[in-house]
């Protein structure tokens, strides 16, 4: 990083809390600690990637597990609520360069005046710890008691709402000792979690108290001050069966190991592992230090959802910072996040595409439930595979009202967006040890879906793709949606490419293609669908969403696209108009810009824009992308920037759901493929095209291609590229 990052945050409002428990979430990839003030109450505890428990409606969730760096403080006897102290100040900043959350306050409570400032971090490199530590100071009042409990309330809520499941009951549980340790299971059995934690007083305490009541796993420490200032360090380690059979000896060696090292070792070795993890980017935007560091925010949150060990990586559409979406994965991950991490941490996308492959024979089974073969990639998925988008929402507790949710059905795109992404990250990568053993195989399979998927209709003599649904979810059950065939298509025309790539290398490419069973004569069926396809555009380049949506009413929105609009429910009515809910045309055009020619783009970019409400997120950083590639710069940079308020001022308003990873991601893809145009191709850099906003001199950044570090100095007529594993310079004017 080339300084220090911090984004500051004053005040306490209750009602706003869980906004900034969202924003100031800390996370490694493996466990997400949410950032709500630790010494007010919380409804949240930590999420641990990939563990999901059963729940009615949604199939499985992401688990709310127990509150574990809750710090409550009491000033004789009665508790400190921050919303009951006078004079309160409080000051938070997230400074990203570290990882760190800082929080300082003061305030008065009778006569009495707190300070009280600490920080937290989820370890970068540790996965299993979670640090807190606290400075407390006390005027006016010598005797404080601080409690550090183990929170066993924490529960997911239901539709209707206040109906909640809990999700794990402890099987386990020793206070006796040094720590408190306890092992929990799912309700459903398929997971154990375990917790250690050990609170160290620095100060004099005079009595110290553990206790168990049915919500809760207490320690109190009843302190005198004597004018001195008190410290107390949270050390907590939480293991799952994820990572081992026995996670309870794991939390507990690992908590050991944490005490022994000491705080001060912790902090310094999470510091510089964010500091590696920042040299893989390095972004310096001369000209625009907002964008940048908004940028930065972004970038921070999503290098908290990926880690470096785990075999294969899930990234939640709200990630590991909320129950929004219950925790479930979408093509968000592999249309909009993926190409942040091919350019920073390729690694990482590599697994985020193994969750892909190892849900490979679940996307089988979907497949030959509906009918189809190869393989379906499930619209929601979570731990185990399974289509978990929900059929129906109830409205009322006896559920005699319901919302029926077609997108499980009907998205059937999102087989298509799998497949792009293995393609996506071949092309930056050039990885081929990953395309030999796993992205053939989700080429071939999804290819498979997509020639059962079709049908001949005699009358058009193509191909076409009756009843689905697109990414615009205004328009349900639709025939011949152009993002659906025009992704097919590539789905089909990438099985046959890399086919033909598998034949060229030979040996075990081409064992691995009989392994999967693939013959020519599938693939001339694959060829000749991509020749004879039916894609809905007219003479004049314009393109139709589905095949008809030129009949319904024509109407535009209110912001003519460059805002936001919010319908809520009355989705329902827009069904009949051209009102459409978020990129859909316009993102497959962003997707496969160079294969339309750019008149083409223009038309439909125009035609839809002013159209969107973009009520879904994942919108505005895609027309922001296309406008760039278009040149349309300052459309682009508008749009970018209202994309870039969607966390950091809560641009939806349910920011407290959890972050919103697509968006970030999708800023991002608007940066590297938008306004920088870099292009690359079987692990090469092909050419890097810039369209970059008047007022920018120049962009910086690292990025990884083909295994190797590029340093980019990007202005709008030249492009630097130094190569710093080979130390070359190369200058592109
Ligand atoms: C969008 C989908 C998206 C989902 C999860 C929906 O509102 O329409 O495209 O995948 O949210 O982010």
């Amino acid at each position: 990083m080339n300084r220090e990052y911090e984004f500051v945050f004053k005040g306490f409002n209750p009602s706003r809390e869980e906004y900034y428990g969202t924003i100031l979430t800390l996370a490694n990839g493996v466990i997400g600690v949410r950032g709500e003030i630790e010494l007010y109450p919380s409804k949240y505890g930590f999420f641990a990637s990939g563990i999901y428990d059963y729940t009615p409606i949604f199939y499985r969730e992401i688990v709310n597990f127990p509150r574990v760096n809750g710090l409550y403080i009491k000033v004789n006897s009665k508790p400190i609520l921050l919303a009951n102290c006078d004079n309160l100040n409080l000051t938070r900043r997230l400074n990203i360069s570290q990882g760190i959350l800082y929080t300082s306050l003061e305030c008065r409570f009778g006569k009495a005046e707190l300070s009280y400032n600490s920080l937290r971090l989820v370890h970068r490199k540790r996965r299993n710890i979670l640090l807190q530590h606290s400075r407390i100071n006390l005027k006016n009042s010598e005797k404080l008691s601080i409690e550090t409990p183990v929170e066993l309330d924490k529960v997911n809520p239901l539709i209707p709402a206040n109906i909640y499941i809990k999700h794990y009951e402890v099987v386990d549980m020793d206070i006796g000792g040094d720590y408190t340790s306890l092992l929990l299971k799912t309700i459903d059995n398929r997971y154990k979690v375990a917790i250690a934690s050990k609170t160290i007083v620095l100060g004099h305490v005079e009595h110290v108290d553990k206790y168990t009541l049915t919500d809760k796993v207490v320690e109190v420490y009843d302190v005198d001050f004597k004018n001195m200032p008190i410290e107390v360090t949270r050390i907590v380690s939480i293991s799952t069966s994820r990572e081992t059979e026995d996670p309870l000896d794991k939390a507990v060696g690992e908590l050991e190991k944490a005490v022994r090292d000491g705080r001060d070792l912790l902090v310094a070795e999470h510091i510089s592992s964010w500091k590696s993890l920042w040299d893989n980017i390095k972004l310096r935007i001369d000209g625009d230090v907002e964008v940048e560091e908004k940028l930065l925010f972004y970038a921070f949150h999503l290098l908290q959802l990926v880690d470096d060990e785990q075999e294969y990586i899930m990234i939640p559409a709200r990630g590991l910072h909320g129950l929004g979406y219950r925790g479930h994965v979408f093509w968000d991950t592999d249309i909009y996040t993926l190409p942040f991490y091919i350019a920073f941490t390729p690694e990482a996308a590599r697994r985020i595409l193994m969750y892909r492959y190892r849900i490979l024979d679940k996307a089988r089974l979907n497949a030959r439930k509906n009918g189809y073969k190869g393989a379906q990639y499930p619209w929601e998925s979570c731990d185990d595979g399974i289509e978990a988008t929900p059929r129906e929402i109830p409205l009322d507790v006896l559920g005699e009202n319901r919302i029926r949710i077609l997108t499980g059905d009907m998205e059937h795109h999102i087989t298509a967006d799998v497949a792009y992404a293995v393609h996506l990250y071949y092309e930056f990568t050039g990885d081929e040890e990953f395309l030999l053993n796993y992205g053939l195989e989700i080429l071939f399979e999804t290819a498979r879906f997509w020639a059962s998927r079709v049908e001949y209709d005699d009358d058009k003599k193509a191909y076409v793709i009756r009843n689905v649904m697109g990414p615009d979810e205004y328009h349900p059950s639709v025939d011949n949606s152009f993002y659906t065939n025009v992704m097919a298509r590539k789905n089909l025309e990438l099985a046959v490419k890399y086919y033909e790539l598998a034949l060229e290398k030979g040996n075990k490419w081409i064992d691995k293609v009989i392994e999967i069973g693939v013959t020519s004569e599938e693939v001339a069926y694959w060829r000749k669908i991509v020749n004879n396809i039916f894609i809905p555009c007219k003479n004049n380049g314009f393109c139709e969403e589905f095949e008809g949506y030129s009949n319904l009413r024509n109407m535009t929105t209110k912001t003519k696209g460059l805002g936001i609009v919010k319908v809520g429910e009355k989705f329902l009515e827009l069904k009949d108009t051209q009102i459409i809910k978020q990129a859909d045309v316009v993102a497959a055009l962003f997707l496969l810009y160079d294969e339309f020619p750019k008149h083409v783009v223009e038309v439909n970019y125009k035609y839809y824009l002013p159209r969107t409400t973009h009520e879904s997120s994942l919108s505005l950083p895609m027309y922001a992308g296309l406008a760039a590639k278009l040149g349309r710069i300052d459309e682009a940079y508008k749009l970018f920037k209202l994309a870039l308020k969607t966390d950091l001022e809560d641009l939806y308003g349910n920011t407290s759901d959890g972050f919103h990873v697509a968006t970030a991601g999708g800023l991002w893809t608007t940066l590297l493929l938008g306004f920088l145009g870099i292009k690359a191709s079987s692990g090469k850099l092909v050419k890097i095209e810039p369209k970059l906003p008047e007022h920018w001199k120049s962009v910086e950044l690292n990025i990884s291609i083909g295994g190797r570090k590029l340093h980019l100095r990007v202005r709008k007529n030249s492009v630097q590229v130094d190569d710093k594993s080979r130390g070359e310079a190369k200058r592109i004017e």
